[in-house]
């Protein structure tokens, strides 16, 4: 059977090698002709607006799913029309606008941080009585990595930022004083059984995901599940989907979803019995789910910007190395290892010290 995937970046091409095994090929379509799936992948190289193009990728495939969340709404409708397109584009048209994620969690009473829509100036005055500061400022659509937003500490610091973002449609949030961030990964398929994974604890360096970690057995797995469990059955969801949850004093509060598979699930590679690239791809081809549980404890750590010396990261025998083979620039995602461990214990020391050696960059 054959996958179309629009987007053609690692989450693609982690796709594509968990294909391999079950005899699946992937075909991605991605404007970039060095995007880093067409080394595992048929590339057709087009922008995601071109209709030929989207017309000959959903040809030649079973179904057609998405790595990229910013692909146009009537890119996503014209392969609709034709062709078995998951999860379903309603759950990426709810995630491209954080109004809508925020409401939908509203209207499924998922808590969130304070919020209000802003789209004039005038408005931003108002709306901090409501959230308070220090709040941040985000752009709702087009954001990733934390990029488009700006937190505001002081009163006298909304005109600088909106001379940075305004224009476009914005939202102001409370900033939360979290004790950590984690986030749920789960599988729908198309009868509706869902599968979870264990939480993963994620720290963020500058907006970007730094590590994540995963948690069997955290004390709010039931609750994460449930508010998941909600979202994938509003959408009537299929595939593999991530929510973003703030820890505050043990009550959960929703960030935002990523109908795709998740930077904060590339652990289940190794540290699950079914990693979320496969599973994912067994949602979508309606092939029965696989095992989610957790293998021992394990732990992921991004290479942003360089990647370190690939015999450095292997010194140790528990590590995996994951390099996209992206050219390196700054602030991008070019690669991960995981490590895991039998005891949470020996996870902490054996994360503290790859996160050492990965400091050691390429020369
Ligand atoms: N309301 C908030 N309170 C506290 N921290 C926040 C808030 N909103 C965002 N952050 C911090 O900024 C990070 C990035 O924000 P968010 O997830 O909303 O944006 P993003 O650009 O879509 O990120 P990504 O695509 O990498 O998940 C969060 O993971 C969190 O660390
Ligand atoms: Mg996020």
């Amino acid at each position: 059977m054959k996958i179309g995937i629009l987007g053609g970046g690692q989450l693609a091409r982690m796709l594509a090698l968990a294909g391999y095994p079950l005899g699946l090929q992937c075909v991605v379509l991605d404007p970039s002709a060095d995007a880093c799936a067409a080394q595992v992948a048929d590339l057709i190289q087009a922008d995601y607006n071109d209709q030929a193009a989207l017309h000959e990728l959903a040809e030649q495939v079973d179904v057609v799913t998405f790595e990229f969340e910013n692909i146009p709404a009537q890119s996503l409708n014209y392969l609709l029309e034709n062709y078995p397109v998951y999860p379903p584009p309603i759950a990426l048209h709810t995630a491209q606008d954080r109004l809508n994620e925020k409401n939908l969690f509203r209207q499924l009473q998922i808590p969130v941080p304070e919020f209000v829509a802003i789209d004039r100036f005038e408005q931003l005055q108002q709306a901090i009585v409501r959230t308070g500061l220090p709040a941040v400022l985000k752009t709702r659509s087009m954001g990733y990595d934390g990029k488009g937003q700006i937190v505001l500490r002081h009163q006298n610091e909304m005109t600088q930022a909106w001379r940075q973002l305004g224009g476009r449609p914005l939202i102001i949030e409370s900033l939360v004083g979290f004790d950590r961030e984690v986030s749920i990964i789960a599988v729908r398929n198309r009868a509706g059984d869902i599968y979870y994974y264990p939480l993963s604890e994620n720290t963020h360096y500058r907006g970007i995901l730094h590590y994540a970690q995963s948690c069997p057995d955290d004390h709010l797995q039931a609750r994460a599940q449930d508010y998941i469990k909600c979202i994938l059955d509003e959408l009537n969801y299929v595939g593999v989907l991530a929510l973003e949850l703030f820890d505050v004093n043990g009550e959960l509060l929703a960030n935002e979803i990523a109908p795709r598979v998740h930077n904060s699930g590339h652990w289940t590679i190794e540290g699950a019995e079914v990693s979320q690239f496969e599973n994912h791809l067994r949602a979508i081809l309606d092939l029965p789910l696989g095992d989610t549980q957790a293998v021992g404890f394990s732990a992921m750590v991004n290479f942003i910007g360089t990647m370190p010396e690939t015999a450095i990261v292997l010194g140790d025998a528990n590590v995996h190395l994951h390099d996209y083979s992206k050219a390196p620039r700054p602030g991008r995602k070019i690669g991960h290892a995981t490590v895991r461990s039998e005891t949470q214990m020996e996870l902490s020391d054996a994360l503290k010290n790859l996160i050492t050696r990965a400091s050691i960059v390429k020369q």
